[in-house]
């Protein structure tokens, strides 16, 4: 497997790093303390062809391939873990998942636009409805009901921690036609978010990527037209999960992102940084900290790009992208603590950036399936 990257991979990793810089710095931590959505820097993505960046050209994207993708949200959350993740929902939850299984119809209505990310000189992305109050993990157990109601489909329920709940234009969204059936029952509809019967619930108060927009949504006999069921009856619950093997290579790189951001302010703290006489990098236990955080970042990158390359290669890649996100997230988690633990007292205030990204990345071990989760779908190929 050749980890070499080709010129458009080189040019769209450093286009990532020099917007992060330019256009994600400034005021992140305000966006972080009011929960302040990144309107503008989400825009600006759009523009620059971020929110679909795997898409054909002829559906609006910069069809490039998914090691481009996972660079570019590499790059993206190492200074804006928010902006990564919406990211992550817009190109792989949606976008691919409408490429793969949408209808001409579909593509044409609702791809062209979510893959450029602007319709009619507004935002214009999707969001990606599974959880609800009472499952998570457990997503199968769903009581969000769809039904036929002849010349249309009629939604009731309710839909939570949805990432771009309140700015999404469209959501996709998965309800169960017949609980007789279980997760053979369940299907996958696009629905526009200004329809008639939907209530977005207030932001939740979160602990980390607290300016990406999580909230809950309401269904309340929510029209929807029979062209938007995405793929065949009562296939919904396949296409979720093959969907969410896509989006766990998006949170890998988020996660890797979060981790190299993390690790990079604790080396340049480090080689700036004096006590006793000399830089704090000097001492043996700072220095041995900082290569267990570069050598687990490595192995995580190896994983995350390893995933992304089977994807494209046509090969089952169920197995790699929870791996990389099982190794990517705890590669965050543990890298962002061993940060803040070489700043001292300065990685515990909100100025250093370190803190932002302690808090960013324990998200990484729960959405689009808990660490444990990913365990489980590791064990359950070994016992094929
Ligand atoms: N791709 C396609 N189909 C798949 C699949 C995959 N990767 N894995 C399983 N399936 C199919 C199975 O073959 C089966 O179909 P058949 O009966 O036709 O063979 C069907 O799906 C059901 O599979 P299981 O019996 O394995 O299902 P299960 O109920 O035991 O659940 C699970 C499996 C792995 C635990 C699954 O429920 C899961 O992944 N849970 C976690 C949910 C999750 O990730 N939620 C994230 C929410 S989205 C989010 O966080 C987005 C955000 O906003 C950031």
């Amino acid at each position: 497997m050749d980890f070499q990257l080709n010129e458009e991979q080189l040019t769209i990793k450093y286009a990532a790093r020099s917007f992060a810089q330019n256009i994600c710095l400034p005021k992140v931590i305000e966006r972080d303390e009011h929960k302040t959505f990144p309107y503008e820097q989400v825009y600006k993505l759009a523009e620059q062809g971020f929110l679909g960046l795997m898409v054909d050209p002829k559906y609006g994207g910069a069809g490039m391939d998914s090691l481009s993708y996972i660079l570019s949200i590499e790059e993206i959350s190492k200074i804006d873990a928010s902006c990564g993740v919406i990211m992550s929902v817009n190109n792989s939850l949606v976008c691919h998942g409408l490429e793969k299984y949408g209808s001409d119809y579909i593509k044409e209505n609702y791809l062209t636009y979510l893959a450029q990310g602007i319709k009619n000189g507004k935002l214009y992305i999707g969001a990606f409805m599974l959880s609800e109050p009472e499952s998570g993990s457990d997503a199968s157990a769903m009581k969000t009901t769809v039904k036929d109601m002849g010349s249309y489909y009629e939604i009731n329920g309710i839909k939570n921690w949805i990432t771009n709940g309140s700015t999404a234009s469209v959501y996709i969204v998965l309800a169960q036609s017949d609980f007789s059936k279980g997760a053979k029952g369940i299907n996958a509809l696009i629905v526009e978010s200004q329809s008639e019967g939907i209530s977005v619930m207030s932001p939740e108060n979160k602990l980390g990527i607290r300016s990406s927009d999580t909230c809950s949504v309401i269904f309340n006999n929510v029209k929807v037209p029979k062209e938007n069921l995405i793929g065949k009856p009562d296939f919904g619950f396949n296409f979720a999960l093959g969907i969410l093997d896509a989006g766990r290579i998006g949170i890998a790189a988020q996660a890797l992102g979060i981790a190299s951001g993390a690790y990079e302010l604790a080396l340049q703290y480090a080689k700036t940084r004096k006590s006793f006489g000399k830089q704090i990098i000097q001492h043996q236990a700072v220095q041995f900290k900082l290569v267990d955080m570069l050598t687990q970042i490595e192995a995580a990158r190896l994983l995350t790009y390893r995933a992304g390359i089977e994807k494209d290669s046509g090969h089952a890649y169920s197995i790699d992208a929870a791996m990389a996100k099982l190794v990517a997230s705890q590669t965050a988690v543990q890298v962002t603590t061993e940060s803040i633990q070489i700043h001292g007292g300065n990685g515990y205030v909100k100025d250093y950036h370190v803190e932002r990204l302690y808090r960013d990345a324990k998200i990484t071990q729960i959405y689009e399936g808990t660490s444990e989760i990913q365990k489980i779908v590791i064990g359950r190929y070994l016992m094929k």
